[in-house]
């Protein structure tokens, strides 16, 4: 039989695309999520790619009872957990959306969890819980702090399933700490699709060159890196997804050993694992190879700095090499191509009326 994982958030970027990444990978998946900041025909487009239907239920994750429903109906090895609310800016002017949606849902979803014997868990945490780190590449046990109320909700999830695991050592928690996803599908059908104007580099450069926005404004250029912009370290959302499903390969490998009572019972507590490529690449150099690969001039202007962004960010990778034998394969210039597909098939996204 399967191995199946219910994914939260599996309608919106990161999770359509890990949907498809653990389907190829042999799991059975069940998507949960409220369509908040998604579109139902994410999830019609990830059944035509995989050629089934997926088991979708709109649903909160603050629900209880639904949730309960879902846990009694369904036997999960695990639950993958990228439902949340992610825009920085939103989350200062609603801190309280933001701590009820991303902490208190995932509570819930903890209790729930509890409730029917379900303890493994994959959460999106994201790069931003180191805050300015002191020293690059930035590894797992850097000190962590954040600015922010999106960034407060992550590190408070990492405190909850920290202290879970202390409690309890049958759970198996991991971290995932995203640097900068960008990209799309290759076959240009599933991709990011930000509601308003996007707050985020590559989105914002894909639609300067679809022509849907005038141009650029590149935050500071005097930063002291390679050409006085932010440095960064962009991953591929396929590339991500694969992440995903070496966590959960890590898991289930770690369970079937427990199971057949070969090693002693060994619990993977709370886990953090930073996905990146381990490369900085600076805001020019992205618009640089976006505009080869899409043949579009970007026009741009240099502003001010904005307010909260760091000079450079780039992951130490060692960790998910070593024990999730996974690492990030795809270039800059597959990123830029695989989003300027996306883009230029649908300008606006999934709104296709
Ligand atoms: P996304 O907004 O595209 O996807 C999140 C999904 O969660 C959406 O489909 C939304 O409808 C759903 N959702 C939100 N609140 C919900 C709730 N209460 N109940 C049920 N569903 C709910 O975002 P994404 O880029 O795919 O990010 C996925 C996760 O990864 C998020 O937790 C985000 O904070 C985290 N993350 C993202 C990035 C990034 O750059 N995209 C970086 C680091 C971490
Ligand atoms: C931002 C969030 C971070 C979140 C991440 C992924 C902030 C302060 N941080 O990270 O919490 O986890 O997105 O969602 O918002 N840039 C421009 N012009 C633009 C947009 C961005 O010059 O129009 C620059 C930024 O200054 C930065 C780089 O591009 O140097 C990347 O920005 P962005 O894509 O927003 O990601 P982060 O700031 O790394």
């Amino acid at each position: 039989m399967k191995t199946k994982i219910l994914v939260t958030g599996g309608a919106g970027y990161i999770g359509s695309h890990t949907c498809i990444a653990l389907h190829e990978a042999g799991y059975d998946i069940v998507v949960y999520d409220n369509l908040s900041n998604s579109n139902r025909e994410a999830i019609n487009r990830v059944s035509i790619l995989i050629g089934q239907p997926i088991e979708f239920i709109e649903g909160d994750i603050r629900d209880t009872e639904l949730l309960r429903e879902v846990f009694a109906l369904h036997k999960f090895f695990g639950v993958i957990h990228f439902a949340g609310l992610k825009a920085v800016g939103e989350s200062v002017s609603k801190p309280l959306l933001y701590y009820n949606n991303n902490v208190s849902g995932t509570i819930t979803l903890l209790e729930v969890m509890a409730e029917y014997s379900v303890k493994n868990i994959v959460f999106s945490s994201s790069a931003t819980v180191y805050g300015d780190p002191e020293s690059l590449p930035i590894d797992e046990r850097s000190k962590r702090s954040c600015t922010n109320p999106y960034g407060q909700s992550k590190l408070a999830v990492e405190h909850i399933l920290e202290d879970l695991a202390a409690s309890d050592d049958s759970w198996n928690l991991i971290a995932l700490r995203y640097f900068n996803p960008v990209g799309a599908h290759p076959s240009g059908q599933i991709g990011e699709d930000p509601n308003d104007i996007p707050n985020n580099l590559m989105p914002y450069i894909s639609q300067v060159a679809v022509d849907k926005l005038e141009k650029l404004s590149i935050f500071g250029n005097d930063y002291s890196t390679v050409d006085g912009t932010g440095v960064r370290d962009f991953i591929h959302v396929t590339d991500l997804a694969q992440g995903h499903v070496a966590a959960f390969d890590y898991l289930e490998k770690q369970s079937r050993l427990n199971e057949s009572g070969t090693t002693q019972q060994y619990s993977v507590g709370f886990l953090p694992i930073n996905l990146g490529t381990g490369k900085g690449t600076s805001v020019l150099e992205l618009v640089c190879a976006f505009s080869d690969v899409s043949g579009q001039a970007i026009p741009y202007q240099f502003t001010d700095r904005r307010a909260g962004d760091i000079a450079s960010c780039y992951a130490s990778v060692d960790k998910a090499k070593m024990l999730l034998g996974w690492q990030a394969e795809l270039s800059i210039t597959d990123m830029c191509q695989d989003t300027w597909r996306w883009q230029s098939m649908y300008p606006n996204g999934y709104d296709v009326s």
